[in-house]
């Protein structure tokens, strides 16, 4: 079985990790989306929220499952019996780290990573720009799921009352 890993914080999932994740399902045999627990960094919504957010989004794909995982993804690569590690390129501002972590990730555990190209339409996403634009009032919702679009817009609420 051809299996891969999506790896991440998703905070939180965005149309650009949509697309993503559609391409790479369609190369492999089971992908699995992987949140990353990080915590000492608690992010706008709490991981197992992400997830929720995450399986609503990717409900339509049957071979992908969504799960989470702290520390080292080379461990949970291993641990999974993942051979490959599957991300998004956005624009070449993107490549620098990812080159340096895909070549560390193969030293550490001789995992590959494949780079897939975002669709032009979703190049200029980030979770972080989604998040800060939500915050202040503006309109995401061409940007995000539904689903996430409108706990942001519960959020802003939170945050204005
Ligand atoms: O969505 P992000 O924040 O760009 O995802 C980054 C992520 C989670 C893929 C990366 O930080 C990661 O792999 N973290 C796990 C810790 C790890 O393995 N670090 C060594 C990387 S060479």
């Amino acid at each position: 079985m051809r299996r891969a890993v999506c790896p991440g914080s998703f905070d939180p999932v965005t149309n650009g990790h949509v697309d993503v994740i559609n391409r790479a399902a369609g190369l492999y045999d089971e992908l699995v989306v992987a949140v990353l627990v990080n915590p000492g960094k608690a992010g706008l919504f709490p991981v197992e929220e992400r997830i929720e957010l995450l399986r609503e989004a990717v409900a339509d794909l049957p071979t992908v499952r969504v799960d989470s995982f702290q520390g080292l993804l080379v461990d949970y690569c291993r641990a999974h019996d993942i051979p490959v590690i599957v991300k998004g390129l956005r624009a070449v501002s993107d490549f620098e780290y990812e080159l340096q972590m895909a070549q560390m990730n193969r030293e550490l555990a001789a995992i590959e990573t494949l780079f897939v190209p975002t669709a032009p339409q979703v190049g200029h996403l980030s979770s972080s720009l989604v998040k800060q634009i939500a915050m202040f009032g503006g309109d995401v919702s061409r940007l995000v799921p539904k689903a996430v679009d409108d706990r942001l817009r519960e959020r802003a609420r939170e945050q204005r009352s």
